[in-house]
């Protein structure tokens, strides 16, 4: 992969936040390339850096917050140098649009939501008024909004969380962005609706032919969406590779846990794996393998040394020790050895019934 071809590059970035007297490190020299038109997961557990790291793509990071180390150059331009705010106009929204959790923070709640799109519509693609409704009116249609021109004068507080998520999503696509960066954003809505908001987001990356960053603590929706994977711990990728790569040949004990966690694994009512033990103090210096002290496999050199990363293919790579030819051989958990079985199903599927129980949004009034 030629760096022509990556719309993203990110080189050993770090990211550290200040608080009171001391530093937090959020994210430690991480490096990422995203390829045009892919879809990049974002997996981890809570406080790993995903969103710090994705922020830090649109100048979004607090006030607190600063990229201390590295390179991020997206199309040529290195986003790292932006200081001043207005520097980040050109690109937050307009290149690299985010879509949060709770559509709520993204919408005014007293604004129609046709007006709301149709704002975006005359700011960003300089159309008249009167032209940004016509387009405001069909991006709602096209986001699954029925009887868009209808509910194009109504406001936040009339739409259902599902509802109000796709609008997000059409006020985001009108500023026709080349890279998507979806942060959670099923978390807060309901199995069903989840299912129907990442078939939304797949058809539209299809139709739009965007670049998708798509953050999550579902692995069950990672394997339903997307091509790659990075996995996060303490601030840093310890492992990347394709869907299949993560799933089917997984090398990193930390994404052995998250995978012995899917809750598809789980017959019903079983108690769901969870990883023992929590991760370390981002305000500390981290000696070794930050998962050494979680990692069952864990080997003297875990906790003097980090690991490099070791190649497996063109596109996978692991930063574990184990990967080490001196190491001895560590086995993935029986558990997480026939996902294959769970999966193959789930990744061809159009749809994502295995998210589904029963009925479907209320759609329309
Ligand atoms: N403004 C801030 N000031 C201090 N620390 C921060 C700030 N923002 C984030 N952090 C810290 O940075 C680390 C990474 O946070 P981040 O929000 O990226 O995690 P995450 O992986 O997105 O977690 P979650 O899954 O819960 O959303 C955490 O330890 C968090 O507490
Ligand atoms: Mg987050």
């Amino acid at each position: 992969m030629t760096e022509e071809e990556n719309i993203l590059t990110v080189k050993n970035l770090s990211v550290s936040f200040k608080v009171r007297n001391r530093t937090l490190n959020a994210i430690r020299n991480v490096s990422l390339n995203l390829k045009k038109s892919e879809t990049l997961a974002i997996v981890g557990e809570s406080g790993s850096g995903k969103s710090v790291l994705t922020r830090s793509f649109t100048g979004m990071l607090e006030a607190n917050g600063e990229m201390t180390e590295g390179t991020v150059v997206y199309n040529g331009q290195v986003l790292s140098d932006l200081k001043k705010d207005k520097d980040w106009e050109g690109i937050r929204g307009k290149e690299i649009a985010t879509i949060f959790q709770d559509p709520m923070t993204s919408l005014n709640p007293i604004k129609t939501i046709g007006s709301q799109i149709a704002e975006v519509v005359v700011k960003h693609q300089k159309k008249s008024k009167k032209e940004a409704k016509k387009i405001a009116i069909d991006l709602m249609g096209r986001t699954g909004i029925p009887n868009p021109d209808k509910r194009y004068n109504e406001y936040p507080f009339q739409y259902s969380g599902g509802m109000r998520q796709r609008i997000v999503i059409a006020i985001a696509l009108a500023c026709r962005p080349n890279i998507l960066i979806c942060d959670e954003p099923t978390t807060a809505l309901d199995v069903t609706i989840q299912a129907q908001i990442l078939d939304l987001i797949k058809e539209l990356q299809e139709e739009y032919n965007f670049t998708t960053i798509f953050i999550t603590h579902d692995l069950g929706v990672v394997a339903a969406i997307a091509d790659r994977v990075a996995v996060m711990y303490s601030g840093e990728i310890v492992e990347t590779g394709t869907v299949e790569e993560i799933f089917y040949n997984p090398k990193h004990p930390y994404t052995w846990a998250l995978l012995s966690s899917l809750p598809q694994l789980g017959d019903k009512g079983d108690a769901l794996y969870s990883i023992p033990g929590t991760p370390p103090s981002l305000y500390k210096e981290i000696v070794g393998d930050a998962f050494a002290p979680r990692n069952p496999f864990a080997m003297e050199i875990d906790f003097e040394k980090a690991p490099p990363f070791f190649q497996l293919s063109d596109t996978h790579f692991a930063k574990t020790w184990l990967m080490d030819p001196r190491a001895p051989e560590a086995k993935k958990p029986e558990a997480i050895t026939n996902l294959h079985e769970h999966f193959t199903q789930l990744m061809k599927a159009d749809t994502f019934q295995v998210f589904s129980e029963e009925g479907g949004e209320a759609v329309g009034k």
